[in-house]
Formats: C-alpha cells, structure tokens, sequence
C-alpha cells in the first residue's frame, strides 16, 4: 500500500494500513469479527470464495494478507499456534526427506522433529548455522530445507540468512526462516532470499501475552498452494476471534519493539557490569559475535536477551528475589518475562545436547517488556542482591 503520491509508506503506518478497507459494507476501521462457520450459497457447483471456515474466513484472511504484505510475501497463512505453523511446513515433506537444523532451535522444534517427524521417517541434522562452510557441507542427497531462527533462542546466535538462504538454494533446497524474536519490523527474511517464513505470533506480533497463534508466508505459489491444503486438510487453523486479536496486537508492534529494544540495549549494558553475572548474550553489544552480521540484516537487536550467572550462583533465589519481572515461559509481550531454559523452555532437549548448545543450570533468559527501564534494573538488582556475595 502507498499513499496518494504513491509513495511506499513506512513500516509503522504498513502495520496499520497494510491490509486496506476491511468490510467493504460497513467500511469499518476496526477489523470485524465474522465468528460464521458456514457461508450461504447460491449456484451449484460454484466457487465461493468462502464457504467454511476451516478453509478460509474473513477475520482471517484479512490478518493473513496484512501479514503477507509486512514481510513483503504474497500468500499468508493463520494457524492456531507456531508449532501449528511449523508442524504444517515440515509436512510438505516426503518419507526420506532430511531437515537441517541450528544447535540451538527451538526446544518444540526439536521435539516435532524428534519425537513426532521421525516416525513418519522425516529426518533431520543438526548444524551449526554460523559456520556456513560446515552448513554447505552437511547438505546431502535427502536434505530438502535448512530450518533456522535468527536470533536463536535462547542464545540469541546470529545466523546469516542471505548467505545460508544461498546455500540451500544451491543444493536445490528450501531456506526456512524462523521470524518469530525480530518479526517483520525488524527483519525481512524472504528479502534475504528465504523462501519461507513461520512465526510464533504467540509472541512479538500478538504483544499481549493473550493469543497463541501461528503464521506462515512465502512467494512461491505452488509452495503456497500445498501450505493452504496442509492447513484446510489438517484443520489447524486460527479462529476468528484469536485472528482479530493479532490484528489488533499488531499495529502496536513498532512502539511496543522500540521501547523493547531500548530497555533491552540499556539492560545488556548495566548486565554486563554486574559481578554476578558471568556472560551476556544480545546481538546489539559489539561484543556479540554476531554484531556484525546483525547490524547488516535486522534493524537492531530486538528485545529478548540472555545471561549466565557466575558459577554456584542459585538462578532459584534470583527468580525468588523478583517483584516486577514474572518467571514464566513465553515472549515478546509487554511485561517483562525471565525463564530458565534448562527447566523451562528447552527441558525436551536431552541434557547432554543441551550442554553441548550452551544452555547451562546458569543461563537465565530475559523477554523485556515497556517497563521503565529503572524499574526493571531496580527488581534485577534485586535478584542479584538475593544471591550470596
Ligand atoms: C522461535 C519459536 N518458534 C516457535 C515457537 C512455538 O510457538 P507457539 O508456542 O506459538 O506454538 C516458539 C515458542 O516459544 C518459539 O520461541
């Protein structure tokens, strides 16, 4: 969408305005809420363009198209949850099919691919996506994708999705890109030359902590054709009303990601001077190994960060200190979240393969929400001061 001048309009009115008029009848601003199952119909044998709403809805296709057009792809797709999302695209694969993925994805990712792709012999591999040459050469004959996250989570590792989206293709594989931590605001995959992108709009893109949604998008239209019937035929779909819910969260997005982000920088430096804290990890410090690559793809180091504590350091009397920050799983909402991976988030992955990715008792992971950035130092301080000197 453009304005009058047909000046392409910035991301922070796109995320308003992107999807145009809604109702066309009652010309609403606020996208209406079609909670209709059935469609009436009129000639045999024709071709509604709705007809039930597990295959598409109003609400919906309205947040998918919107969200189509902020990462800059043509066809969009609501599902009722990331793994949802991420279930339905590893399902375009075939038995014998092979997946690349990061060492540290996703703790559900894993556990699809694990415990419920391999019995329908759908493999996969695990690679270290910040090292392309050993990317490049663990492609096989069965590899069909390479599935990565940048960041990923929760050590916030930066991969490089142009060059790694080079590579898949090279092998005539696709590159799909996990948006979920910088959301289209602040990073477009398929511009990178991705072929897919998912999101746990659960996240950054719901805001409120109060929807569990999924989506994907992507330009290929055959590719999008088999993505619409995995989600028709398999009926994970978004209802109407968690649909409204997104669109709703989403033209908040950039206001909500640029005080994130700025509590989140202010948090990384102030962490990296505490002396109960032995590392921190966030791709907006110069000291990131990822700094560079960050700075050149994404437009700033979004609002999820991570720290270890100093060996002995209890993360149960930090968490126990807090008053303002909730423990819980989840990001990317408006109040501030920590979690501890290694019990939390990533407890799926078996214990050895987590200490090899670096997900140690110690890592501590925290999603920053709109706070007053002295309130939040205040109640870390107090988590800090909690733990024996
Ligand atoms: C990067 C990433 N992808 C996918 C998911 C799964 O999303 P959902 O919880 O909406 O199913 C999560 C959830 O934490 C996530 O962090």
């Amino acid at each position: 969408m453009s304005n009058n001048d047909s000046v392409p309009l910035h991301i922070e009115s796109l995320l308003m305005h992107a999807r145009g008029d809604g109702d066309a009848t009652f010309h609403d601003v606020v996208a209406p809420i079609h909670l209709t199952t059935t469609f009436r119909q009129t000639v045999l044998g024709g071709e509604p363009h709705f007809d039930y709403s597990r295959a598409g809805n109003p609400t919906r296709e309205l947040l998918e198209t919107h969200v189509a057009a902020l990462e800059g792809g043509s066809y969009g797709y609501a599902f009722s949850s990331g793994m949802a999302a991420i279930t339905a695209v590893l399902s375009l694969f075939k038995p014998g099919d092979e997946v690349l993925v990061p060492n540290n994805i996703y703790g559900g990712t894993y556990r699809v691919l694990e415990h419920y792709f391999k019995n329908f012999n759908i493999g996969y591999r695990i690679v270290d996506v910040t090292d392309t040459a050993a990317v490049d050469a663990a492609f096989g004959d069965k590899t069909v994708a390479l599935l990565f996250e940048s960041p990923t989570n929760p050590l916030l590792t930066v991969a490089d999705i142009a060059a790694l989206s080079q590579i898949a293709h090279k092998h005539d594989a696709l590159s799909i890109v996990d948006n979920t931590f910088l959301t289209p605001y602040l990073q477009l995959p398929l511009a990178l030359g991705a072929d897919i992108v998912i999101h746990s709009a659960t996240k950054y893109l719901g805001g409120h902590s109060d929807v569990i949604a999924g989506l994907v998008v992507l330009n290929n239209a055959e590719l999008a054709e088999r993505v619409f019937f995995i989600l028709k035929s398999t009926g994970g779909m978004l209802s109407p009303f968690d649909s409204y819910l997104l669109l709703r969260g989403i033209k908040t997005l950039a206001v909500r990601i640029d005080r994130q982000i700025s509590n989140a920088l202010a948090l990384a430096h102030w962490l990296v001077e505490q002396p109960q804290v032995e590392r921190v990890y966030y791709p907006a410090l110069k000291s990131h190994p990822g700094y560079r690559i960050q700075a050149a793809q994404a437009k700033g180091g979004g609002g999820l960060l991570s720290f270890d504590l100093i060996e002995g350091a209890s993360p149960q009397r930090f968490f126990d200190a807090l008053q303002l920050v909730v423990l819980a799983e989840s990001l990317g909402a408006v109040e501030s979240l920590v979690c501890h991976p290694a019990t939390m988030t990533h407890a799926s992955i078996p214990a050895k393969l987590r200490a090899e990715m670096g997900i140690t008792s110690q890592l501590i992971r925290l999603s920053v929400g709109i706070e007053h950035i002295d309130d939040l130092k205040a109640d870390l301080a107090r988590g800090f001061a909690n733990l024996p000197a």
